[in-house]
């Protein structure tokens, strides 16, 4: 059977012929027959938008690779610094690389002092720590005058490590500002998870716990990246107009921002706490059945399958309630979950429990308010979008992104004036 496939223009008689490629055949078959031609597909579901070399993702089987390497062997033994140097340079890094990006992302976790004291200040005392983190990172930019030079690789790196070193100290800062408490100043003695504890909680004598410094850097690691999904998608759309990569970060942590994406870990806590008991789980589920609502931090866009970072993140709460005591929603999430898989509804859909599912009980046993969850999942995800952003400009095949629309408004007509109409 030959790797191609033939499209036929029935108003023309013409047809194209081109190759499939990993599955994929390119959309020039499409303007060869006809220049003025387009697919229409919304919500990009039928469309590769990039070739990418940084994740790999089966969702039909639950297989999440970063760079080759699958997310258990990472969650395992590896670091989120060490999984970060991984998706912006394509190989683990040697002990020596490993020291010297560990160095530099560790001096360059300090903000400017204006940051703190005059950006922030200008915030409403209750705004939501995400709403500030966005402003936050899109703002950081304007302290650097090389932020806009982004065709100079040396340039490029240095503001990589700034966003990647800085985005655990604008997020412990948005939290302290919420909650009216003084700002902790990063400590360069600490691993990345331990300094971003430590500027959250630390009041008196804290000390991070490794056991949660642990979790905390597996969290990291999983939400590192997960290809092109729409916050990624926002970076490499701004990114491609040239823009620097803070606001490129800025537009990824806004589309993170909403309930669908990366907000889903917030309305499940809030689902697990309306749903009240476990007992109740059986009406919820005829109620999501009946259209009256979703079933928070379940089913995914691209897994028609268990998701593996949602199997890693139960097995870390575990860990997590040893040291915390347990949630008592994760019997409430347990049940859910039960009652799910084995519904039909669920399993017809193949909806799936999804990487928000059991992340924000932890980050809730862990001490996090609700409105924290994503920006818990925007600091390692601003790895993952500094890698596409590399990748983006880098590759020769991009160009400014600008879909094609499919006018269905109405025809051309004649204006009238206000007092005729
Ligand atoms: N609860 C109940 N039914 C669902 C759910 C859910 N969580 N998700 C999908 N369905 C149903 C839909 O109603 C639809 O049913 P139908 O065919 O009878 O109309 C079918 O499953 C397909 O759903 P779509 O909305 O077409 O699937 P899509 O791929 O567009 O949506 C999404 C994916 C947005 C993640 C969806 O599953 C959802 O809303 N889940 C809840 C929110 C969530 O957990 N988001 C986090 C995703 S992970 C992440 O972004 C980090």
């Amino acid at each position: 059977m030959p790797d191609t496939i033939t499209i036929t223009d029935d108003r023309t008689g013409k047809t194209v012929t081109v190759p499939i490629e990993g599955g994929v055949f390119p959309s020039s078959a499409i303007r060869e027959l006809d220049p003025s031609l387009f697919v229409y597909d919304p919500a990009y579901m039928s469309t590769a938008a990039c070739r990418s070399e940084i994740t790999y993702l089966d969702g039909a089987n639950g297989v999440l690779r970063y760079r080759g390497y699958p997310i258990e062997q990472l969650a395992g033994q590896s670091t989120f610094l060490e999984v970060a140097y991984l998706l912006l340079h394509g190989e683990l890094p040697t002990a020596e690389q490993y020291d010297q990006w560990n160095h530099e992302v560790t001096h360059h976790t300090f903000i400017h002092e204006n940051m703190r004291k005059r950006f922030v200040d200008g915030f409403h005392y209750d705004a939501h720590p995400m709403g500030l983190f966005v402003s936050a990172i899109a703002a950081l930019g304007t302290f650097y005058d090389g932020a806009k030079d982004i065709e100079n690789p040396e340039s490029r790196h240095k503001q990589i490590l700034r966003l990647i070193a800085k985005t655990p100290t604008i997020a412990a800062m948005s939290y302290r500002f919420s909650q009216g408490l003084p700002f902790n100043y990063p400590s360069n003695d600490l691993s990345y998870p331990a300094n971003f504890l430590n500027m959250m909680w630390k009041i008196g004598d804290y000390e991070v716990d490794p056991v949660l410094e642990r979790a905390m850097d597996i969290l990291f690691i999983l939400h590192a990246d997960h290809e092109q999904n729409c916050g990624t998608t926002a970076m490499r759309v701004v990114g491609s107009s040239h823009a620097d990569p803070y606001s490129a970060a800025a537009a990824a942590a806004s589309a993170l921002y909403g309930p669908l994406h990366g907000g889903a870990n917030e309305a499940v806590v809030r689902m697990l706490n309306e749903i009240g008991s476990a007992d109740n789980v059986p009406a919820f589920i005829e109620s999501v059945k009946a259209g009256e609502g979703r079933l928070m931090g379940f089913g995914h866009r691209v897994y028609k399958n268990y998701d593996p970072r949602a199997k890693i993140i139960k097995e870390t709460a575990y860990d997590v309630f040893e040291v915390t005591g347990k949630n008592p929603l994760l019997d409430i999430a347990l049940a859910l979950e039960e009652v799910a898989l084995s519904d039909s509804y669920f399993i017809d859909r193949k909806l799936y429990p999804n990487v928000d599912f059991y992340s924000g009980l932890i980050y809730q046993a862990m001490g996090f308010p609700v409105e924290m969850f994503t920006v818990l999942f925007a600091i390692p995800r601003t790895a993952g979008w500094l890698a596409h952003w590399q990748e983006l400009l880098n590759d020769p095949e991009q160009r400014i992104s600008r879909p094609r629309q499919w006018y269905v408004g109405v025809d051309e007509r004649q204006y009238v004036p206000i007092d005729s109409r």
